[in-house]
């Protein structure tokens, strides 16, 4: 079953347009309740492979399958009715061949509902980015920190200090060359942020960026301190939901043990209350 098509939301030329303009703003979402809270104040909304760690207690976003995203993209996607959705390709899902990207793309699209894929890489992606334009499939490109190359980056390290600038430069060229409609800068230095977003002609999506970038996202069990496992610096911290949650839970649990729940106000008489009504 197909998602039902959005009438009111952007498309991705709408975001391109955007370049240099206010902000856009975006968060991760996974669940219809989280993209019911967002649809009014987010430009767009990304299933983000993310998922893994922050619902699923993954340890990286590697194990993430194109199952899980089309699961929480159809989620996501019945709680969005103006923010456009964009979905994440998962790791294995179209590195071998831009054959192998138009198919999960394909399928990603026609599932969900979502209104473009985002996948990982600079230079080596082009011709995958090129190929999926070229055939319909809106593409947004993610460079700098590229969490599904841990094992060969070495870490969540910055990217793109030193020697390194010039080649994260050239894969931000590379992507808006082959039709990208926009780039998320993950972990990317402040100047060369500023740098590339002058450089470029689609919009750049910093997440530990620069306040210069186009527009900014975050993963949203982040800034609502849903997700404690870490935190990274670049997340600002919304709230406390996490610790919120938990007291809540304790409270619960104690008033249990302690006959306090449930209250008169929660159970059911055994008289009917039109009878109740009558005496
Ligand atoms: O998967 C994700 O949440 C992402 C964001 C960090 C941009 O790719």
């Amino acid at each position: 079953m197909s998602a039902t098509a959005r009438k009111t939301a952007p498309l991705p030329v709408d975001i391109k347009a955007r370049k240099g303009g206010e902000p856009l703003v975006s968060l991760t979402a996974y669940t219809t309740p989280m993209a019911q809270m967002m649809d009014a104040h987010c430009d767009f909304v990304l299933v983000g492979d993310s998922v893994g760690m922050v619902l699923h207690g993954l340890p990286s976003t590697l194990e993430v399958t194109l199952e899980m995203m089309i699961l929480h993209g159809r989620a996501v996607s019945r709680g969005l009715s103006r923010a456009m959705m964009v979905i994440d390709m998962p790791f294995g899902s179209y590195e071998q061949s831009p054959e192998q990207a138009f198919e999960s793309a394909a399928r990603l699209i026609r599932e969900t509902g979502a209104g473009a894929v985002k996948l990982e890489g600079g230079r080596p992606m082009a011709g995958t980015i090129d190929f999926l334009v070229k055939r319909g499939i809106p593409v947004m490109a993610h460079i700098g920190l590229t969490p599904q190359s841990i094992n060969t980056l070495g870490g969540y390290r910055v990217q793109g200090r030193g020697a390194e600038a010039d080649t994260l430069m050239q894969d931000a060229q590379a992507v808006a060359e082959a039709g990208a409609f926009a780039v998320v800068l993950e972990k990317v230095p402040q100047g060369l942020s500023d740098r590339i977003t002058a450089t470029i002609d689609i919009p750049t999506i910093g997440i530990g960026a620069s306040p210069g970038c186009d527009g900014q996202i975050l993963v949203v069990d982040d800034m609502l301190g849903l997700f404690t496992a870490f935190k990274a610096k670049f997340v600002k911290r919304y709230a406390e939901l996490g610790a919120a949650g938990e007291a809540a839970i304790a409270a619960y649990a104690a008033d249990v043990r302690a006959r306090r729940f449930p209250g008169p106000e929660h159970v059911f008489s055994d008289t009917p209350p039109e009878v109740k009504a009558a005496q």
